[in-house]
């Protein structure tokens, strides 16, 4: 990270409103050197600033034509890796708040899932029989790790395209880091729910015996987002008694009775784009990330829809939240002095390896 002649310190203390004339001005200033992208979830303090928003699949295919030197990304840390690897070696991917992580993509690392596969080997040979796929929700050397052992990266609107182009390399898949989407996805594809084992990194063999996974298709790693954990079928049934003709919409990541029990499953650019081309009149329950559903249930009302939040306590992401109009502030002006802070820059060999499997990602999309 560099060294900023710009403190921190005296942007925290700024209001949100006075950040908001400074990133304007910011914009203007470095004009076509910068491009901002940002994620669905993103608060609307920020989101409003970005250039293009859009779910991991559609950032992933913006950043390669983006020809800004600076792209500052409105997101967690795993999409801004994703950024620097498919942006050009001139380009400087930023995140204004280095602690945006995403807690799912913690769930696994590069020290589990290599005993992952050494303890798989004991039982098969993992390269011959053995796909791995990884959630772009991961950081860039699980990534790298895919592409060395002929993997491939999903994301949640490629996940049965991408499941497909595994199961026709080689006859298993190792899906991580969460279960949800993996057996969402395989269910939706056939595969019963006791060929999809829940491997946990932390045990011998993953907690299974040998024949489990002999017998198995898709190993999911023990992996979860907190936040879409919370929403509940009982929500589901509520809405239902209040609207009968009421839709259920959510995100794959919710757990599976959830997933199974609304009308529709797809990515935040999904759920988006349903609803938005929905008739007026409809009535909606969304089973995905606060910031999002209360954006669309506003811009909704003008058409005369009714979007509602699938539960009743507060499922914010925490970690985008980080992404607040100081940090954006503070890290847009460090770009007018050309002293860029919190600049994300994965290592070269790693980002080869990723690159592989984000490029036949791609191509498979
Ligand atoms: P999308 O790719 O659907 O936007 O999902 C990203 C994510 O982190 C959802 O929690
Ligand atoms: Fe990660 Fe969940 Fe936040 Fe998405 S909502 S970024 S999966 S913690």
């Amino acid at each position: 990270m560099n060294i900023s002649t710009i403190n921190f310190d005296s942007f925290q203390k700024l209001k949100d409103e006075d950040c908001q004339e400074r990133i304007i001005k910011a914009k203007k200033k470095l004009g076509k050197d910068l491009l901002i992208l940002g994620h669905h979830y993103q608060n609307e303090a920020v989101y409003r600033h970005a250039d293009f928003a859009g779910d991991s699949l559609k950032l992933a295919q913006h950043v390669q034509n983006v020809e800004a030197k600076y792209i500052v990304f409105l997101g967690v840390h795993f999409m801004a890796e994703v950024s620097d690897i498919l942006s050009r070696d001139n380009q400087i991917t930023i995140l204004p708040d280095l602690s945006a992580g995403c807690s799912m993509a913690d769930m696994a690392n590069l020290a589990k899932v290599e005993r992952t596969y050494r303890e798989i080997s004991k039982v098969l040979d993992f390269d011959e029989k053995i796909t791995p796929v990884t959630y772009i929700n991961s950081a860039a050397d699980l990534k790298a790790f895919c592409g060395e052992h002929q993997g491939i990266v999903c994301t949640s609107t490629n996940a049965p395209k991408i499941l497909n182009w595994a199961f026709k390399q080689k006859e298993k898949a190792l899906f991580f880091p969460d279960q949800n989407l993996g057996r969402w996805t395989g269910y939706k594809m056939g595969i019963p729910l006791d060929k999809m084992p829940v491997w946990d990194p932390d045990l011998p063999l993953g907690g299974l015996t040998e024949k489990q996974i002999i017998e198995s298709k898709i190993l999911l790693w023990k992996g979860h987002c907190a936040v879409h954990q919370m929403f509940r079928v009982e929500s589901i049934e509520d809405f239902k008694k209040n609207y009968p003709n009421g839709n259920v919409i959510s995100h794959p990541e919710a757990p599976f009775d959830v997933c199974k029990n609304s009308d529709l499953v797809g990515s935040t650019e999904f759920i988006l784009r349903t609803i938005e081309n929905a008739d007026p009149g409809t009535e909606w329950l969304v089973g995905t990330e606060l910031n999002l559903v209360n954006r669309l249930a506003k811009e909704m009302k003008a058409e005369g829809k009714l979007v509602k939040f699938m539960s009743h306590v507060i499922c914010e992401c925490s970690t985008m939240a980080r992404i607040d109009p100081q940090h954006l502030a503070w890290t847009l002006e460090s770009l007018i002095e050309e002293n860029p802070v919190n600049i994300i820059k994965v290592p070269q060999k790693e980002a080869d390896l990723a690159r592989l499997t984000l490029d036949k990602m791609l191509e498979v999309s």
